[in-house]
C-alpha cells in the first residue's frame, strides 16, 4: 500500500478482513463496505476519514432531500494488468463535480480532499478492485447541502461522501432509443450541463413513456424548437454518418462526457474524421432510412459505449440500424484498451488511483 495512505483504522480493517466479494457482482449493484465522508461547516471542510458504509442520518427537511441540493460524479477504477486501481482522466471528473457544485451555490471539496478520498477508498479497497478485463471499481462522489430550512435558501453545511461499488462489466444489449418529442430533460441557462440529481428525477417519465412504447430509453432534443439533438438520460449520443464521427455540440445543455470527449480524441488519432456541430432529428432519420448514417451509439463511463439498434416514435414505428458496426466496436476496444493499461498510446488519460499527492496535483491541473 502506498505510504500517503495511512493505516486504515480498526473499524474498516476488521470490516475488510471479513469482506468477499458476491458472485456475479452486478454493475453498480453491490457496495462496499467502506466510504469516505467529510462535512463541511464554518465555511471549511473537515479533514474527513474512511468509515464503515452504512445509512446517513440526514433531517428530513434537509435541502439535499426538499430541494434537490446534490450533485454527484460517475468515475470508475480500474486494475490494470492485475496491478493497482488506476483512475482515468479523474482530473475531468473533479473539474465536473466543481462546476455542478458551483452551479447550485455548493462549496466543492478541495483538490486535497477529493484526491484524499479517491486515494485512501482505493488504496484500502485494492485488493477487491475485481481484475478481468471490463471490471472495475464504480466510484460515486457525491456532495449533499444539509441544513434543514423549509425556505429556498442554499445550505451552509455539507456533507462529501465517496461511495463506491465492485462491478462487473456494464453488459448492455444493443438498445432502442424513442426520440421524445414532448418533454425536455434541460433548456439553456438550466443544470443539463451539470451532474445534479434534478436532471435525472425529470428523465424518469420520459423513460417510462419510451419503455411502454416498446424502447430502452428517450433520445431527448433541445427545450427550445424539438429539432436538435441533445443526448439521452445518462450518456451522449453519436452517429456514424458517411464514415465519419458525429455528434451534438456541447451546447450548454447537455452533460459534457468524459467519455464523448475521450472518443472524439481518440477517433481523431485514428485517423477518423469527427464533427461537433447542431444535428437535426430530421436529418438524422433521413440519414438513417438512406442508409448514409451506418452506426449509432450512446456512451458513458458506465457502459463505455452501447450500440443503437433502433430509433422510433412514441406511436412505435422505428428504424433499424445494421446489425454490423464497425466502427463502434473497434471505438470501444481502443478506449477500454487504454482505461486498462493494454495499449500504448499518447494521451496521458490514466493515474495510479493509490497516489495520494500525484493525483491532488492532478486534480489542481
Ligand atoms: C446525462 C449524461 N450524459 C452523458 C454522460 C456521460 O458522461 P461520462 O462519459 O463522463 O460518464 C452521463 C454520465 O455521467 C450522463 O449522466
Amino acid at each position: 500500500m502506498n505510504a500517503n495512505i495511512g493505516a486504515p483504522t480498526a473499524d474498516i480493517a476488521a470490516l475488510l478482513a471479513n469482506y468477499s466479494l458476491p458472485k456475479p457482482l452486478g454493475f453498480g449493484v453491490e457496495l462496499a463496505p467502506i466510504m469516505f465522508r467529510a462535512d463541511y461547516r464554518d465555511g471549511a471542510w473537515e479533514a474527513g476519514q474512511l468509515v464503515p458504509f452504512a445509512p446517513i442520518a440526514i433531517n428530513p427537511a434537509a435541502t439535499c432531500v426538499q430541494f434537490g441540493q446534490q450533485c454527484f460524479e460517475g468515475m470508475k477504477a480500474y486494475r490494470v494488468a492485475q496491478n493497482e486501481p488506476h483512475l482515468f482522466r479523474p482530473e475531468s471528473n473533479y473539474a465536473r463535480f466543481g462546476r455542478s457544485a458551483a452551479r447550485l451555490s455548493m462549496p466543492a471539496p478541495t483538490p486535497e480532499l477529493f484526491g484524499k478520498a479517491i486515494s485512501q477508498l482505493c488504496g484500502a479497497f485494492q485488493k477487491f478492485v475485481p481484475g478481468d478485463s471490463g471490471q472495475s471499481l464504480y466510484l460515486r462522489p457525491t456532495l449533499l447541502g444539509l441544513d434543514h430550512t423549509f425556505a429556498v435558501k442554499a445550505s451552509e453545511t455539507y456533507c462529501f461522501l465517496l461511495l463506491a461499488s465492485p462491478s462487473d462489466a456494464y453488459y448492455g444489449k444493443p438498445i432502442s432509443i424513442m426520440v421524445e418529442r414532448e418533454h425536455s430533460r434541460a433548456a439553456m441557462g438550466g443544470t443539463g450541463a451539470e451532474k445534479v440529481g434534478g436532471n435525472y428525477a425529470g428523465s424518469l417519465l420520459a423513460t417510462r413513456k419510451s419503455i411502454d412504447a416498446g424502447f430502452d430509453q428517450p433520445l431527448w432534443l433541445d427545450a427550445a424548437s424539438h429539432t436538435v439533438i441533445e443526448e439521452l438520460s445518462g450518456m451522449n449520443f453519436m452517429a456514424v454518418i458517411d464514415g465519419a464521427l458525429h455528434t451534438p455540440s456541447l451546447s450548454g445543455t447537455i452533460l459534457p462526457g468524459v467519455t464523448r470527449d475521450s472518443l472524439l480524441k481518440l477517433a481523431a488519432s485514428m485517423g477518423l474524421k469527427t464533427v461537433e456541430r447542431t444535428m437535426l432529428i430530421a436529418d438524422l432519420l433521413t440519414d438513417v432510412k438512406s442508409g448514409a448514417c451506418s452506426e449509432l451509439f450512446a456512451c458513458g463511463t458506465a457502459a463505455i459505449i452501447s450500440p443503437i439498434a433502433a430509433i422510433g416514435e412514441a406511436d412505435g414505428n422505428r428504424l433499424s440500424l445494421p446489425k454490423e458496426n464497425p466502427v463502434t466496436t473497434k471505438l470501444k476496444t481502443a478506449l477500454l484498451d487504454i482505461q486498462e493499461g493494454r495499449a500504448e498510446h499518447a494521451f496521458s488519460w490514466t493515474a495510479k488511483a493509490s497516489d495520494e499527492q500525484a493525483l491532488i496535483n492532478r486534480l489542481k491541473s
